[in-house]
């Protein structure tokens, strides 16, 4: 890892709310960069560290998390009282992250969209399944069953642990270099191939040529073990009480450990961005010469 990068941006905020000192930064985030800040804690309720235990999930899923405005938890143990009140919890996380985006990025006042908040109780070390799950391989996030067809995953993680554990990850070289690295390998979608996968099943929505090759991006970094050990990278540790920001379909990421963390995600239609040509939607498009969406 001798390369030279940073992908990390920091800042002082220690408070949530729409008084804070950072505002205004779109252009870092639309850059790939990691907003991170360091005294951006999470308090917890007297009572609440109990939920700092992997037996707070039901252990089928991999997170715990809340789905939607008036969302049920999933994937948690428990009585019907002690899910209430770890479903609080997590609500209290998605209003903070809520808040703390509407004074970081004003521009997307309006135009993000609340997806899933999760909590992560599993410790990260020795939990993939298969290289393409191996979340501690580099990769820009991208579902298989979940087209965005162009649209943003704009992330806000916390560090929850409570034994001064870091969650540690691997950051990439920058989007547009690593869509030329990997492009030239990728085979256009197949005539048919998106309405097939819907008509099956397989995807919740067609699949664009977008997500064909975001899929392709994924997969084509985790299969290949001298780009996950040669390519431009670097390597940072979010100590617990930390907050960071990213948009995960754009920032190279790995995680190689930690335990417990607060997940947020928005979304956001890239023709909302301060600067839409910094969207992989159309970085790839220029880069391939034809439209993704159509
Ligand atoms: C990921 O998005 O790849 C996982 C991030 C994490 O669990 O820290
Ligand atoms: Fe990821």
């Amino acid at each position: 890892m001798g390369n030279s990068l940073n992908a990390v941006r920091e800042f002082n905020d220690s408070g949530w709310g729409t008084e804070g000192a950072t505002q205004g930064i779109e252009n870092l985030v639309e850059d790939g960069l990691v907003l991170h800040f360091p005294k951006l804690r999470f308090a917890l309720q007297p009572g609440e560290e109990r939920f700092l235990t992997e037996a707070c999930s039901d252990g089928k899923a991999k997170n715990i998390s809340l789905r939607g405005e008036a969302g049920v938890l999933r994937g948690a143990s428990g009585s019907t009282a002690e899910q209430d009140a770890l479903r609080e919890l997590v609500a209290r996380y998605r209003d903070h992250a809520s808040s703390l985006v509407g004074r970081l990025f004003p521009h997307y006042r309006g135009r993000l969209t609340r997806a899933n908040t999760s909590f992560r109780p599993f410790q990260v070390e020795g939990r993939a399944s298969s290289w393409r799950q191996d979340d501690a391989r580099l990769h820009v996030d991208a579902f298989p069953s979940n087209p965005t067809r162009g649209t943003r995953l704009l992330r806000v993680f916390h560090n929850l642990n409570p034994h001064g554990t870091p969650r540690v990850w691997r950051l990439g070289e920058p989007f547009e270099a690593h869509a030329q690295h990997f492009l030239p390998h990728i085979k256009p979608p197949l005539p048919g191939s998106a309405w097939l996968l819907n008509a099956l099943h397989v995807t919740k929505a067609p699949r664009t040529a977008y997500d064909h090759y975001m899929l392709h991006l994924h997969d084509g970094a985790k299969a290949d073990l001298d780009y996950q050990r040669n390519c431009p990278q670097q390597r940072v540790a979010f100590q617990p009480g930390a907050t960071w920001v990213v948009f995960s379909d754009q920032a190279l990421h790995a995680v190689m450990s930690g335990q417990f963390m607060l997940e947020q995600t928005f979304n956001l239609a890239p023709e909302h961005q301060l600067a839409p040509d910094k969207s992989p939607v159309q970085v790839l498009q220029r880069l391939l010469g034809r439209p993704l969406l159509a």
